[in-house]
């Protein structure tokens, strides 16, 4: 699925000019050297590389300090030849994420969660969009899943991944027109509120949650939870696990994505589709679908 949909990238991409306009670039920000925060920036080279952005990681000293790390990201804000800024996290306290991100320019905002694109999804207009949430529309879309009028349910109601994939689905136009229950810790009877979906789409990072008592027949379920799990027989005695049990939900559920190799891989290739959205706006070619 993830490799479908780097190809269309790939095709949009063939049908851009590539004179006259800058390439496409990709800057991830991380606090620390040598923290998981360079695992993921690897990733993310990788991911960018494959289409063919160029990518450049920053590792900050650990202590930066609020200022130096907001002057920091206005200077590659207002650099033209930047056209993606990640800023990894969770950051320090008290540093704070939301306010950071929030300053830098809507199209740059590749994570999607500044309060620009966090409104602009509320309103129903929006830009950059958190990846995971576009994967989620991703998966369902190749496998022609037809969204209006289903009853969902969104487990999970973070900002940068329950929130806007919720948003989503109530969006009007024919990828959304949902009706949308968000589920989340403090909800009375969880099993109940859930089985009454018939698209579960699962964003707790809580194992186990989901099996047959808490989906109904033949519902679909989209597993976004990526939790890891003790395992003698894994190697390095760990596994990655979703929040169903897929073993439970098998022959079940009329559809399960996998964890790993569901969600996760789409959302890499989902945030540098929005790399290419704020690359074509910042070269003016136009918007990305
Ligand atoms: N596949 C991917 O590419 C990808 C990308 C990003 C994140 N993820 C995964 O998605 C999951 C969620 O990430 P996040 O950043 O949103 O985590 P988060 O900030 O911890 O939010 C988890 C949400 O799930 C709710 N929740 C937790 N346990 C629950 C339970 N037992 N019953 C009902 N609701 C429960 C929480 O409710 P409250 O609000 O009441 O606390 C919260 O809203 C994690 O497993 C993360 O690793 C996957």
């Amino acid at each position: 699925m993830a490799e479908a949909r780097q190809k269309e990238l790939m095709s949009l991409r063939a049908g851009w000019p590539s004179e006259g306009v800058r390439p496409p670039r990709l800057v991830s920000v991380a606090l620390g050297e040598g923290t998981p925060f360079s695992v993921y920036q690897r990733q993310q080279r990788r991911w960018a590389e494959r289409l063919g952005i160029q990518f450049e990681a920053i590792a900050l000293p650990e202590h930066t300090g609020g200022e130096t790390l907001k002057a920091r990201l206005r200077a590659l804000d207002s650099d033209p030849s930047v056209h993606g800024i990640l800023l990894q996290h969770p950051l320090p306290p008290p540093l704070d994420f939301f306010d950071l991100v929030s300053g830098l320019s809507p199209e740059k905002d590749v994570d999607g969660v500044g309060s620009v694109n966090l409104g602009r999804l509320v309103a129903g207009r929006p830009l950059q969009v958190p990846a995971v949430a576009r994967a989620v529309f991703s998966v369902l879309k190749h496998y022609r899943y037809s969204i209006p009028g289903r009853r969902v349910v969104v487990l999970g109601r973070s900002e940068t991944v329950g929130l806007p994939t919720a948003l989503l689905f109530l969006l009007r136009g024919e990828g959304g027109d949902a009706t949308v229950t968000v589920a989340h810790s403090r909800t009375r009877e969880l099993s109940q509120t859930t089985r009454e979906a018939e698209l579960v789409v699962s964003c707790a990072g809580h194992p186990g949650l989901l099996g047959r008592q808490a989906v109904r027949p033949g519902a679909a379920v989209v597993d976004v939870g990526v939790s890891t799990r003790a395992d003698p027989k894994a190697p390095g005695g760990m596994t990655v696990v979703g929040d169903a049990d897929h073993a439970d939900l098998q022959g079940y559920a009329s559809a399960l994505t996998p964890v790993p190799g569901g969600i996760g891989p789409v959302t890499s290739v989902e945030l540098m589709a929005n790399v290419l959205r704020g690359w074509a706006l910042g070269e003016g070619l136009g918007t990305l679908p």
